[in-house]
């Protein structure tokens, strides 16, 4: 991938880093159908694509990775489909949490965790407390999470501030709702990814991603690899960032 970095003229073409990627990991049972299998097989199958991404972040020094593995709306899928998942999360915190340690990547899971089964809850807990002082990346798993959930869950928190006279209604306004959503730890999204050929959010990162570019592609999620995510970040190079300001001002 090094050879990457350099042009013919042998100057140095390495490309900025995104500090902050997301991506909605679609495309599995797409992938599974057209090999004629089911679609259980392209989930078990993406997880090696997680591996790639999670590779690729740390080897590249981006800061965080968020990866939407399942919303508030995949409950209504198949339950075979469900309970397939279910255990592929279990099985993967089981077989992946000591390596993440070890290479010091901390893990969070973020979304509703209530209606998991308690014993995923508390191996998610369990990786949560050994990887919490890790800064190499920061790895977000986000599982029964929903934007809107996420909006909801702030203003509630802001209102039970307020109720309780520790905010003043005058005191809310971006930096604080920011502070109060479940992604306030980590810098603002820069990059949001997603596999699969759909260009929509599904309910996403709707309050982070105001400010993020956008990359779509047709790849499906098992065939996402290390040189998918480096053609992501190029196109992310490409694109000017202005933020409401002229390009003139921002060259
Ligand atoms: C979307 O593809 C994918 C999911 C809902 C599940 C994502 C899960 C994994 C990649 C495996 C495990 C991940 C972790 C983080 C442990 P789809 O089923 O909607 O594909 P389709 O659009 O082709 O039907």
């Amino acid at each position: 991938m090094d050879t990457l970095n350099k042009d013919d003229s042998g100057s140095d073409q390495t490309p900025k880093m995104p500090e902050h990627v997301a991506i909605i990991m679609d495309g599995n049972g797409r992938w599974a159908k057209q090999k004629g299998k089911l679609r259980t097989f392209g989930h078990k199958a993406g997880v090696e694509s997680v591996r790639a991404s999670v590779r690729f972040a740390r080897t590249h020094k981006i800061t965080a990775l968020t990866l939407f593995a399942f919303s508030s709306e995949n409950w209504k899928r198949p339950q075979d489909e469900v309970s397939v998942l279910m255990k592929l999360f279990k099985l993967v915190l089981t077989s992946e949490v000591k390596k993440l340690h070890a290479n010091g990547v901390r893990l969070k899971v973020v979304g509703d965790l209530s209606p998991f089964d308690p014993k995923l809850v508390q191996k998610i807990k369990d990786a949560e407390a050994l990887t919490q002082h890790n800064t190499e990346l920061h790895l977000n798993i986000a599982a029964n999470y929903g934007g809107r959930w996420d909006i909801v869950n702030a203003a509630q928190s802001l209102a039970q501030q307020v109720a309780s006279g520790k905010l003043n209604p005058e005191d809310i306004n971006e930096t604080s709702f920011n502070a109060n959503t479940a992604f306030a730890d980590l810098p603002a999204l820069d990059l949001l990814i997603r596999t699969g050929g759909e260009k929509r959010i599904s309910n996403f990162l709707l309050w982070q991603c105001a400010y993020s570019e956008f990359y779509f592609t047709d790849t499906l999620w098992p065939d996402f690899n290390e040189n998918s995510f480096l053609d992501a970040v190029i196109s992310f190079n490409e694109r000017q960032r202005r933020f409401g300001k002229i390009s003139e001002q921002v060259i």
